[in-house]
């Protein structure tokens, strides 16, 4: 199918590694040039160069904070004319149960996954509405729809960018712009393996056997690869799902029971 991508630009958020360089690959294949964004540089250097180097660009920012939110928009824009597709993402909040988290974690939390939605958003959108297309996609977490034990900020962030989304998804939706959410479920990255680890610590067992858990726990017996969340990402910022707005969709195999 062809996704109508070709000569897209778009900017991903949390683009060196895991699920936002999947996106970013996805969307490369797609035909995009795509801006990637990150805190650390060498990372970056080697996404871009699996990217092929070409139509890419790379950029250092710390999605929490407003004035690094700013300059990339300002840098992304300068550099290619414009942002099509706007990617959010980033390593998450901080896991741990309500006891083990500071207020310091909370105020972080809020900044780099709601803070981050609403002010990328608010930069990008100006010109997706002049232009008369544009996708926003956020890239949340099950524990939208169902908590997840021992993931107090996630649990309680990431329902939030839910109503921000549909908001937004009411609000730029007549401006030829769809606003949608992806929801993984268990993939083997790096943030897996963070929260693994704070499992094992909090509960017992290792990390090989809380990886080995998260797999079992989804009804296809396995983690999910980064790539399938890029494909599923690429497809709603494709042409053929312009008609998608307002969503929040699992990639999970299943993992979510609810309704
Ligand atoms: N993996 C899963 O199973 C799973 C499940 C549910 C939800 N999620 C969510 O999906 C998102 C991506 O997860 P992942 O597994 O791909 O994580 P990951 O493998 O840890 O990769 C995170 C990426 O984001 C970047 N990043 C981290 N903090 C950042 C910040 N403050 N500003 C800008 N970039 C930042 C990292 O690079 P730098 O460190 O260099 O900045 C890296 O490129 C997270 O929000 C995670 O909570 C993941």
């Amino acid at each position: 199918m062809d996704l109508g991508l070709e000569g897209k630009v778009a900017l991903v958020m949390g683009a060196s590694r895991g699920l936002g360089l999947a996106c970013a690959q996805a969307l490369s294949r797609e035909g995009c040039t795509v801006a990637m964004a990150a805190r650390g540089k060498d990372s970056l250097e080697a996404a871009a160069a699996d990217l092929g180097g070409k139509n890419v660009s790379i950029h250092l920012a710390d999605a929490s904070v407003p004035l690094h939110r700013e300059r990339l928009v300002n840098e992304a824009i300068n550099r290619h004319g414009r942002i099509d597709v706007l990617i959010t993402n980033s390593g998450g909040p901080r896991p741990g149960a309500f006891d083990a988290v500071d207020e310091a974690a909370w105020v972080h939390a809020h900044e780099v996954v709601v803070g981050q939605v609403a002010h990328l958003s608010r930069l990008a959108a100006p010109g997706m509405r002049q232009r008369k297309w544009g996708r926003i996609i956020n890239i949340i977490s099950s524990s939208y729809k169902e908590p997840i034990s021992g993931l107090v900020l996630s649990n309680t962030y990431r329902p939030a960018v839910v109503g921000l989304a549909k908001t937004l998804s009411q609000e730029l939706g007549p401006h030829g712009i769809t606003v949608n959410n992806v929801a993984p479920g268990r993939f083997d990255t790096d943030r897996l393996r963070e929260v693994a680890k704070a499992r094992a610590k909090g509960e017992g067992g290792t990390l090989e056997e809380w990886m080995g858990r998260f797999g079992k726990d989804s009804p296809v017996g396995r983690l999910g690869q980064a790539q399938e969340l890029g494909d599923a990402v690429a497809f709603l910022a494709s042409e053929a799902a312009r008609y998608i707005n307002g969503v929040t969709l699992p990639v999970d195999g299943g993992l979510l029971r609810s309704l």
